[in-house]
């Protein structure tokens, strides 16, 4: 995460969460290693090299980063980690045609939330690979 410097000046309040497990470098992890459940995330202090538990924003909780291995992002429950997005862009969360759940950029917070196609009709990828159709 890149919210170093408040991780900083709460040095002091965080060592009493942080976990014995040593880290090196500023990576970060999930506590677990669970995608999507905790609104804490363990953010390794590079000097002591230990983890330190951090928050996510409010309402949102730790995946890690599929663009950023080793490093961990904070986004809303049911997002899949799928990471930012922007605009009116959506994918199907499977393959295209494959089921009828896909992932629909919240043009507000730019990250993806479930939805699904109405029942009985499946997911599709637009040509362009940047909307979703239902059939
Ligand atoms: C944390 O690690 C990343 C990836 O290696 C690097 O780009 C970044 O500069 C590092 N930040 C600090 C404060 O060391
Ligand atoms: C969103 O969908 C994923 C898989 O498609 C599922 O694991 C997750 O529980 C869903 N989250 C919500 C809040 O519906
Ligand atoms: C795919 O869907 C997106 C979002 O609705 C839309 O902006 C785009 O024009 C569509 N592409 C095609 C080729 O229809």
């Amino acid at each position: 995460m890149v919210r170093i410097t408040s991780a900083l000046f709460t040095l002091a309040s965080l060592t009493a969460f942080a976990s014995a497990q040593q880290c090196s470098g500023n990576g970060s992890i999930c506590p677990n290693n669970k995608d999507g459940v905790s609104n804490t995330y363990l953010q390794c202090n590079s000097w002591s090299h230990q983890y330190q538990s951090a928050n996510c924003p409010t309402g949102q909780v730790c995946y890690a980063n599929p663009n950023m291995p080793g490093f961990v992002m904070c986004g809303l429950p049911g997002t899949g980690g799928s990471g930012t997005c922007s605009g009116n862009t959506a994918k199907c969360a499977g393959a295209s045609g494959q089921g009828s759940a896909y992932l629909q950029c919240n043009q507000w917070s730019h990250q993806y939330q479930n939805a699904s196609c109405p029942s009985g009709l499946k997911c599709f990828n637009n040509a362009s690979n940047t909307g979703v159709f239902c059939k």
